[in-house]
């Protein structure tokens, strides 16, 4: 029987979480974990079932995962980072105006690949067939959030989940 949970897509890698690999092998294979979001225009159109399938079937595992609608005042905390943007105040009207699926990503090199899914933050420039090239409104409502790093996926992870909600 195959080790894999989903049937391969044509064009695309099998699976890479593999578990049937010893722990020694894992080590080796740097499972990381990221933050994404499903956002408010996505959630909307009710694509939060077609997202998650494009995880799946590259290998990344949901190993946490919560529907929330957020006030403006935690929207902005959470893009903290970009305070002054021009985008900033219009950034969090919209993460605010909607339910969100907030979720953490599990796999090898985990942050890596969620950007390769879901493609650059401009849907116009992003790689025909990633989630924000099908999917995404406008280069503010682009249906999904990915971390960027390793080091920003940990406290974007700690901004929503506390570790009994992360179940692996
Ligand atoms: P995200 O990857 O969540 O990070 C910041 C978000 O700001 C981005 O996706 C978009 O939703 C939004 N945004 C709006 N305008 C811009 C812009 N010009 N550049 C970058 N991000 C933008």
């Amino acid at each position: 029987m195959s080790n894999l949970a989903l049937p391969p897509v044509a064009g695309q890698p099998r699976g890479r979480y593999n578990q049937r690999l010893g722990p020694e092998q894992e080590k080796r294979m740097a499972i990381e974990r990221t933050l994404s979001i499903v956002k408010p225009d996505a959630t909307r159109r009710n694509l939060t079932g077609a997202i998650n399938d494009r995880f799946e079937r590259r290998g990344l595992r949901i190993i946490a995962q919560k529907r929330i609608q957020l006030s403006p005042a935690q929207a902005g905390a959470f893009y903290e980072v970009h305070t002054g943007r021009p985008f900033y105040q219009s950034l969090i009207t919209f993460m605010s105006s909607g339910p969100i699926i907030v979720q953490v990503l599990e796999g090898e090199d985990a942050v890596t690949l969620n950007r390769e899914i879901i493609g650059a933050t401009d849907p116009a420039k992003a790689t025909a067939g990633t989630i924000r090239s099908d999917f995404a409104e406008s280069i503010e409502a682009n249906s999904v959030h990915g971390s960027d790093s390793s080091e920003n996926a940990a406290q974007e992870i700690a901004f929503f989940f506390s570790a009994i909600e992360i179940c692996p």
